[in-house]
């Protein structure tokens, strides 16, 4: 694999499985030092171990990223443990239940928008103003498929990632002139940690009537969180230097049917 980050600082959240891991990983085998952050400490200890086997250098950090002071603090701990931040990935999120929305329990709403559209905010705070500072870099916000149309059933967590593309959108144009690069990459269904607790959260008559609905990507299927990782990879690397304020989709063909 070129090792094209070598040199560089990346920091990704919720790195402890899934996409964010793949992604952690996939900076490391390409040279980049990584910040591991994420609230699970057990798997997030096992990302650092895995990168580690494979030659790479990192470090794990708990950070709930709703937490303003704690994300502060993450940004800090990177630059002193690094030398630096050239390359952060929001991508800690959380699912919620499926249910109509006027059944949502308003706690919950409140819970999803905090990690999923504040924990961005608050990444990009911090990080843009060390960027700022110190030279620019690149910043890439997991949003999803359901942040580009409706997701039925899921009213909070669609909203909180429309937010993360307008978070995107905007700060994109903001700072672009700043040397600062910011994207949001769209996934469809993944299979991960999250997609696997879906499952396993229903009923037996459930999962068997969800496993006989047709598979809705063209594509014919769910992808892997490595085909993620590879694109927002792709968007934080000098390949991607003209790519700004771009929502990319990463779904199978999901969003265009
Ligand atoms: N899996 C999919 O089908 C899919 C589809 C579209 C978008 N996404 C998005 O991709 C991102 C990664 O999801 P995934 O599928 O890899 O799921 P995952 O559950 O494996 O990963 C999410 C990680 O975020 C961490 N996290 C949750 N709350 C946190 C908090 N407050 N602070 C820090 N870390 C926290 C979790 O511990 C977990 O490790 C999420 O933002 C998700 O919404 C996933």
């Amino acid at each position: 694999m070129e090792r094209d980050f070598a040199g560089r600082v990346a920091l990704v959240t919720g790195a402890s499985g899934g996409i964010g891991r793949a992604t952690a990983q996939m900076f490391a085998a390409r040279g980049a030092k990584v910040a591991v952050v994420d609230v699970k400490d057990a798997e997030g200890a096992e990302t650092v171990d895995l990168i580690r086997r494979a030659g790479g250098e990192a470090f794990y950090m708990r950070v709930d990223v709703s937490d303003e002071a704690a994300v502060r603090a993450m940004v800090e701990k990177t630059v002193a443990t690094y030398g630096g931040l050239n390359h952060a990935v929001n991508n800690a999120g959380i699912l919620g239940q499926f249910m109509p929305l006027h059944m949502i329990e308003t706690s919950k709403f409140d819970q999803i928008i905090a990690v999923n559209l504040r924990g961005v905010f608050l990444g990009m705070k911090y990080q843009i103003a060390h960027m700022l500072e110190h030279g620019g870099g690149t910043i890439v916000n997991v949003s999803s498929a359901a942040g580009l149309h409706a997701q039925p059933n899921l009213a909070a967590y669609s909203a909180s990632k429309h937010g993360v593309l307008g978070l995107t959108r905007t700060a994109g144009v903001e700072y672009a002139a700043k040397g600062i690069r910011i994207n949001s990459v769209h996934p469809g269904g993944v299979i991960t940690p999250m997609t696997t607790a879906i499952f396993a959260s229903m009923s037996e008559e459930a999962r068997k009537a969800a496993q006989e609905v047709p598979d809705q990507h063209p594509l014919g299927r769910s992808a892997q969180p490595e085909e993620q990782a590879a694109v927002i990879c792709f968007l934080s690397s000098d390949a991607a230097s003209n790519v700004v304020a771009a929502a990319f989709s990463v779904d199978g063909g999901l969003t265009q049917v």
